[in-house]
């Protein structure tokens, strides 16, 4: 059975109460039932797992490699400064989705600049939470094209 893990980095355990004009009212909890449900809808299994902490995700990417297919990953604001969670997925080859709530590119200029756009496959990002059900369409999708 195809393998997706979900990795949600910095502050988003406060979506729903965070910031809700930017990132909407869904809480994460809902979100992680909605990547289950993507996942069983193509017959996959989803694991979410969040921290606010860059070595916890940084080991979370490394413990990946060979259990979980593809990752789906919104790195928070880790995103604009990780060059160790880059490092990790480059080094791990985990075929990752960069996935954002927002549209980093509409917003503060500090935010354009992703460290995971250059190593991931794609990035979704300006479609809240259903940016993760398209997150795993797209992993699914282009696990379902990878030459076996
Ligand atoms: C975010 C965008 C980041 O810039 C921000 O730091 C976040 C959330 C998003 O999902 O839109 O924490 O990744």
């Amino acid at each position: 059975m195809t393998s997706i893990l979900v990795l949600n980095g910095p502050n988003l355990n406060l979506l729903g109460t965070r910031q809700p004009e930017i990132y909407g009212s869904t809480t994460l909890a809902e979100i992680e039932a909605i990547c289950d449900m993507a996942g069983a809808i193509h017959g996959a299994s989803v694991t979410c797992l969040q921290s606010n902490h860059e070595g916890e995700l940084v080991e979370a990417i490394h413990a990946a490699r060979g259990v979980h297919d593809a990752i789906v990953m919104n790195a928070g604001a880790y995103t604009h400064t990780s060059i160790a969670i880059m490092d990790a997925i480059k080094s791990t080859g985990t075929p990752t989705i960069e996935l954002h709530l927002s549209n980093i590119h509409a917003r503060e200029p500090f935010r354009h600049k992703s460290y995971i756009a250059p190593v991931a496959v794609g990035q979704i990002c300006g479609f809240g939470a259903d940016g993760y059900r398209l997150a795993i369409e797209a992993a699914l999708a282009y696990l379902d094209q990878m030459p076996s």
